[in-house]
C-alpha cells in the first residue's frame, strides 16, 4: 500500500496482521483466487509505480494521492473522515468494491438516483456529496482532472461499455431472516470494533490521522450515500469485511451487521435536509 510508511499506515499494518492471526479462515479454490488482482478471473491493472514520464504521470500520481489521502490533497471538498480509498479498497482497483477499472468503461450511464444519465465526473461528485459528504470539486477543477486521470490509467486495457466480472457491489438476496440489530451487535463487538472501534468511530493515529474510518457518527458518510442503504452495505461488508477478511461473513451476518452500523445516527441526506451540514 502507497502509504505504508506514513504514522497511520504502520499502525494499521500492525493491527491488521495481528487480527489475521487471530481467526484463521480456510479459502477455498475460488477464493483464493479472488484474493489478488493479478489472475485471469478479474482485470488486472497496471502495476503500482507504473507510471509514464512527464505531466500525464504526475497528473496520474496526484489523482492516485487525492483517492487514497482524499482528506489531505482535496481536504475543501471533503466533510468527514473517509477517504476514497475507505470504500474502494487498495487504491480503488480491488475486485467487489467498487473498482475504478469496472467503473471507466460504463459511463456516461443513466442513474435512477438523480434521473439522468451522468458523466464519470458526475458520478464522482456525487461520492464527494454523499460518501464524503463534502462539497464536490468541479468538473473541469484540477482535483476531478487528477482523479479521473487516475481512474482512467488503471482501467487501461479495459473493454468499454461492458460490465467486468468484479465491479460495483455485490447484490446480496433477501436475508432468510430480518435482519437483527442484537446480532449485528454481537457480531460487531467481536469482528469489526476492534478496528472500527466499539462506538464506531474508528481509530486514529498520533497525529490525529485517521487509521481506521468511522462507520457511524458524524464523521462517516451521510444518509443520501450508497452504504447508507443497508443491501449495499451488507453487500460491500461480504466481500469485503472484516479488512483482509473479506468473504468469511455469511449472507445472513452480512445482513445483520449492515442493519446495525446504519441504525446508528449520521449526518443528514443533503437533498431533503440542511441539519447537520
Ligand atoms: C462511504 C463509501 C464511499 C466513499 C468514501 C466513496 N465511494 Fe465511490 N462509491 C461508493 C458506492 C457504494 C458506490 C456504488 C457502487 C455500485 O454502484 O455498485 C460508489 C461508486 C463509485 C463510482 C462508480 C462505480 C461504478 O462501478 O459505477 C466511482 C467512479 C466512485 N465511486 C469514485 C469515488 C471517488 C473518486 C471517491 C472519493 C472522492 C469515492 N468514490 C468515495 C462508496 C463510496
Ligand atoms: C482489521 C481491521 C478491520 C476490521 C476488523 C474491520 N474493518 Fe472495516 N475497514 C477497515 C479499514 C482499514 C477500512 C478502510 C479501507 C482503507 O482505507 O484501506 C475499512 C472500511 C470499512 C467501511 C467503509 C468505510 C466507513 O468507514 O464507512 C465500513 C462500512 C466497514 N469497514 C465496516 C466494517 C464492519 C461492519 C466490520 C466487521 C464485520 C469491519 N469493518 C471490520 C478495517 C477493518
Amino acid at each position: 500500500m502507497t502509504i505504508g510508511s506514513t504514522p497511520p499506515g504502520r499502525l494499521r499494518s500492525v493491527l491488521v496482521f495481528l487480527f489475521s492471526l487471530a481467526l484463521p479462515v480456510a479459502l477455498g479454490p475460488s477464493e483464493a483466487l479472488a484474493s489478488g488482482n493479478q489472475n485471469f478471473q478479474f482485470f488486472a491493472p497496471p502495476a503500482e509505480g507504473s507510471l509514464p514520464d512527464g505531466p500525464m504521470g504526475r497528473l496520474i500520481r496526484k489523482g492516485e494521492l487525492i483517492f487514497i489521502h482524499t482528506n489531505l490533497y482535496a481536504k475543501k471538498y471533503v466533510g468527514n473522515d473517509l477517504t476514497c480509498e475507505s470504500c474502494h479498497l487498495d487504491r480503488g482497483i480491488k475486485p467487489y468494491s467498487a473498482p475504478l477499472w469496472g467503473a471507466v468503461g460504463t459511463y456516461p450511464r443513466y442513474r435512477s438516483k438523480n434521473h439522468k444519465v451522468n458523466t464519470l465526473e458526475e458520478r464522482i461528485q456525487g461520492c464527494f456529496r454523499f460518501s464524503l459528504n463534502g462539497t464536490p470539486p468541479p468538473a473541469n477543477s484540477d482535483t476531478m482532472k487528477a482523479i479521473v486521470a487516475y481512474a482512467y490509467w488503471v482501467s487501461r486495457g479495459a473493454p468499454i461499455g461492458l460490465y467486468l466480472k468484479g465491479q460495483g457491489i455485490v447484490r446480496l438476496p433477501k436475508p432468510d431472516r430480518t435482519p437483527s440489530l442484537h446480532r449485528g451487535k454481537v457480531l460487531f463487538e467481536a469482528r469489526c470494533a476492534l478496528c472500527h472501534g466499539l462506538d464506531g468511530q474508528g481509530t486514529k493515529a498520533d497525529l490525529g490521522q485517521v487509521a481506521f474510518p468511522p462507520v457511524w457518527g458524524p464523521h462517516s458518510y451521510n444518509r443520501g450515500a450508497g452504504f447508507s442503504n443497508v443491501r449495499e452495505l451488507a453487500g460491500f461488508l461480504r466481500m469485503n469485511m472484516p479488512l483482509s477478511k473479506g468473504k468469511s461473513l455469511s449472507d445472513q451476518q452480512a445482513w445483520d451487521v449492515a442493519a446495525y452500523v446504519n441504525s446508528h445516527s449520521r449526518p443528514a441526506d443533503p437533498r431533503t435536509s440542511s441539519a447537520s451540514r
